[in-house]
Order: structure tokens, then sequence, then C-alpha cells
């Protein structure tokens, strides 16, 4: 089998230029960075999601730089031909310039290739330091989950014509802090277009509908591993619930059949 090149921060720009989309996907542990390794996905990021997928707290609030880390390391170890991108967790990068840099270097020395920071306001000059240190940035806008108290919900921004025009200023704003691409997480499709258009770093949507530059998924979202997940943007690729239960569940019945292991399946 043959594994696709690493891509890395030089091809961005390119693929935004030849129109070739860009494909993401999260990843959180060392055994499904092995199997994405493998496939054609251009890049893998360690979402600050994982808090809520592999931990089960209710927000993304929970993560901090250690956890980021530590989930950043198994993928780097399980994954070494793709591009990483970390993501900065709650409140990383609002205390101040010297724990923005210690988070940041957590995260590259765990093995990402770049973080990605959530919002822009406040943030231009801090994320213009982070890129002039050698660490490529990737902005976030939109539904930005970090801030779901201050948005009262995991709701569909930039609905309002002042919020859409707030979007796409922080939008170019990101663009010259030197952000080599930005998420836009549920935004209207129209808007998501227009800022794609209008910005010269690739857009890679979830929820933004099918003009961003990319698209980037959850991986057990697109699985299916949770059926009953179904926000209007998702599409489950896989029923990845229905694979397991049905394999576990053949596993038991096989256990208590006495008919697992058989003598191959066993030591002389
Ligand atoms: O944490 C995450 O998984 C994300 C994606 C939803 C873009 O930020």
């Amino acid at each position: 089998m043959t594994v696709a090149k690493a891509l890395t921060v030089l091809d961005f720009p390119k693929r935004k230029a030849s129109s070739e989309k860009i494909s993401m996907v999260t990843c959180y542990d060392f055994w499904s960075a092995q199997i994405l390794d493998q496939s054609d996905v251009d890049c893998l990021l360690v979402g600050d999601s994982l808090a809520m997928v592999m931990h089960g707290f209710e927000s993304t609030v929970y993560a901090d730089v250690d956890l980021m880390s530590l989930h950043v390391s198994a993928v780097a170890r399980g994954a070494p031909n793709k591009f990483i991108v970390g993501d900065m967790p709650f409140l990383a990068t609002r205390k101040g310039l010297q724990n923005t840099m210690d988070a940041v270097q957590s995260l590259m020395q765990a093995g990402a290739s770049a973080v990605k920071i959530e919002g822009e306001a406040g943030q231009r000059e801090l994320i213009a330091h982070v890129v002039e240190s050698g660490v490529p940035v990737m902005g976030h806008l939109g539904l930005t989950p970090q801030s779901v108290h201050g948005l009262g919900g995991h709701k569909v921004q930039g609905r309002s014509e002042s919020a859409e025009s707030a979007l796409l200023e922080s939008a170019r704003g990101l663009a010259e802090a030197g952000c080599f691409a930005l998420v836009l997480e549920c935004v209207p499709a129209n808007l998501a277009a227009r800022i794609t258009r209008e910005i010269s770093i690739p857009t890679i949507g979830i929820g933004a509908g099918p003009e961003t530059d990319g698209q980037v998924l959850v991986l057990q979202d697109m699985l299916g591993m949770n059926p009953q997940f179904k926000p209007k943007f998702l599409r489950h690729y896989a029923c990845g619930h229905g694979v397991v239960t049905e394999a576990v569940n053949r596993f038991h019945a096989e256990t208590q059949q006495g008919c697992f292991p058989s003598r191959s399946e066993s030591y002389a």
C-alpha cells in the first residue's frame, strides 16, 4: 500500500490557487491515527472536541493543554505521514503571551505540525507573534465552541447583516495576521462562499456549505458512531455504531456457544 505524501503548510495556498479541495478529519488517538495515516485524507485535526467525544464532557471548555498534548502525541505516533493540527484549548491564548507560547510549545513538541486558535477579537497580534515564531496557525471563526456560553449555545453564526460584516472583517484580520487556513463552522453557505472568495487563505468548512476550499468533519460523527447525532450539515459515511455492536454481539454469542476460540485459534 502506498501512503500519500504529507501536506506541508506550503501546500494550503497552492490548493486554494488550484481549486483542489482540502479534506480534514478529527483524530484523537493512536489506533485511529494509524488507520487515517493510510487513508487519502489531507490532514488531521486533534480538535478540542475530544473533550466531548472521547471524555464525555458537555462542551470543549473542559479540555486543557496537558490533555490536548497527550492526544496530539498519540496521534503523531500513529500518523507520521499526515499534517497534524493541534487545537489550542479553552483560554490557552487568553492568559498572556507567555502562557500562549508555553501552550504552543507543548502542542508542537507533542508532534503537531500547526496549531488552531479559535476567534479573532483581541488576538491578531498574538497570532502574528505565533506565526512569526515559525508555528503555522489555523484560524477558526463562526461557531467557536469554546465560546458556547457567550454565544448562548451551539448555534449558526453570521445570520444578521452586522454579524456577516463582522465575520468577514475577522476573516480578513486572520489572513493578515498570517493564518495559513481558516475553519468556518456553522455559518450560512452564502456567507462562507463570500469569505472564501474575498480572503487569500483557504477556508475549511463544517456546516458552512459546499463552496469553502475544504471540509472538516469529526471522525466519529462521519462514521455514524452515534446514529442519533445527525445535525443538518452531517453526512454519515458508515454505520459505525451498527458495525461495532454487531461484531461485539457476535463475539459474545460465539463465546457463550463455545465456538470461539476454535482449535486453530488455540495454542497446541
Ligand atoms: O474541535 C474540533 O473538532 C473542531 C472542528 C469541529 C473544526 O474545532
